[in-house]
């Protein structure tokens, strides 16, 4: 081929990419939207410059299904430019640093552990977030782990629900954490909020690693106001202080250390899933109120939970919970198609057009799946989402059928269709907690 021929055939791959032809097999078969953007495949390492929270990525999790029975938005509305004053924290701890080795980090999303206390909310936003706390508490039960809890403040306050979903906030944990992360799919775990309990000799929360990868602290009481509820964390790795409680019932005392000075409107973000804390006693003082948003990193990674039994607290409402879980799950497996997707962007093939239209169902799924009781219309949903997928698996040669996964990308939609099979066996049988605490 000559040099003009080969100018001529590489404009024309271009043309195709442009117009997006490469994945067009038929006019019912559209690309779809999140190959707009650019993803990368799971357990590749973040880079800033490529770092993008698109509008219709984040639009996305804002689901479109109405609220569960019971609950009603309601309350001043929250604005970014208002309510915001981030500031970025002047300590950052590694993974590295509490003694995890550099194998272990790796198979992580990032070796980020924690951020020291910065500021998150203007003086405004301190005063219109504590007004609807304190409009909030009657709605604060007790769970099995934390005395006094509000759940899924998202879904009964606009202020709070602009806040768990405020894209400027995503952006700053992302660029803290070196990968990018977005609020939670469960609405129900968006805007937890700890209260002091009553009795001080209470710890406000014991000691644990969270079942979600990341969480966002943000303390909410002037120190002044109380004595103790210090947030402590284990400077250690999760395997050594777990073994350490099995054998006694204390942590050394030399190894746990505090954040510092917990200001109103500022908070901490941790990799909560490894790093061990908890909340020691109030001492004095009747109020000691933080607010708790949950951050899922779009990389995936390996997840510290993936059975709905181990992060069930025993007092959500299974109304809420269930669907919850499923729209969850159903997100979990479209960023797997998605990746996959990406990964074979120039393939035109049956299997490509299979995991174009699972992505879309999925992506359905995640946008407009109903808050509802039924167990078995979510399971139904669930498995609608990946019949395609799962029909054209069981009648090919596909790699997937024959479990060769060893790190191919077949292995990211035999992760899919088990991410989606465990959520149907979740959503058909939970009964009761069997999370784990000390
Ligand atoms: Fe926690």
């Amino acid at each position: 081929m000559t040099l003009s021929g080969i100018l001529v055939f590489v404009t024309w791959c271009l043309s195709l990419l442009e117009k997006k032809q490469v994945y067009a097999f038929g006019s019912a078969c559209k690309p779809h939207r999140g190959l707009m953007m650019t993803f990368a495949a799971p357990l590749r390492r973040f880079s800033i410059a490529g770092q993008q929270l698109t509008g219709l990525r984040f639009r996305a999790l804002q689901s479109s299904a109405s609220l569960p029975a019971g609950f009603a938005r309601e309350g001043p509305e929250f604005h970014e430019h208002l309510h915001l004053a981030l500031e970025h924290p002047t300590r950052r701890v590694k993974l590295a640093e509490l003694g995890n080795n550099q194998a272990y980090t790796s198979s992580l999303v990032t070796d980020f552990a924690q951020s020291g206390a910065f500021r998150v909310l203007s003086t405004e936003g301190i005063a219109t977030l504590s007004q609807e706390i304190d409009r909030l508490e009657r709605f604060a039960v007790e769970s099995p782990r934390i005395p006094r809890v509000l759940r899924g403040g998202s879904m009964r306050s606009r202020f709070i629900h602009g806040l768990c979903h405020s894209k400027a906030l995503a952006v700053h944990m992302s660029e803290m954490a070196q990968t990018e992360l977005i609020p939670h799919p469960m609405e129900i775990m968006n805007g937890h909020i700890n209260f002091a309990p009553a009795d001080h000799t209470l710890t406000v929360d014991r000691w644990h690693r969270d079942t979600v990868q990341f969480v966002f602290v943000l303390f909410c009481t002037p120190p002044e106001e109380y004595e103790g509820g210090e947030f402590e964390f284990f400077v250690g790795t999760i395997a050594e202080a777990e073994a350490l409680l099995r054998t006694g019932d204390v942590l050394p005392r030399n190894r746990c250390k505090l954040i510092g000075r917990q200001e109103t409107g500022f908070a901490v973000l941790q990799q909560g899933s490894e790093v061990y804390h908890r909340v020691r006693p109030v001492r004095k003082g009747r109020k000691r109120t933080t607010f708790v948003q949950p951050f899922v990193p779009t990389n995936l990674g390996r997840e510290p939970c993936n059975r709905l039994s181990d992060t069930y607290n025993g007092v959500d409402s299974l109304e809420c919970l269930l669907p919850d879980w499923a729209r969850y799950r159903c997100w979990r497996a479209l960023r797997l198609c998605e990746c996959w997707l990406q990964e074979h962007r120039l393939a035109a093939t049956q299997e490509a057009n299979v995991v174009q239209i699972t992505a879309e169902k999925l992506s359905n799924v995640v946008e407009t799946l109903p808050y509802t009781s039924d167990r078995h219309a979510l399971a139904d949903a669930l498995n609608s989402s990946v019949a395609e997928l799962r029909l054209h698996v069981s009648t090919s040669h596909s790699s997937i059928k024959h479990g060769c996964h060893n790190g191919s990308s077949a292995a990211l939609l035999a992760d899919a269709l088990g991410t989606i099979d465990t959520a149907v066996h979740d959503v058909l049988t939970l009964r009761e907690t069997t999370m784990t605490y000390f």
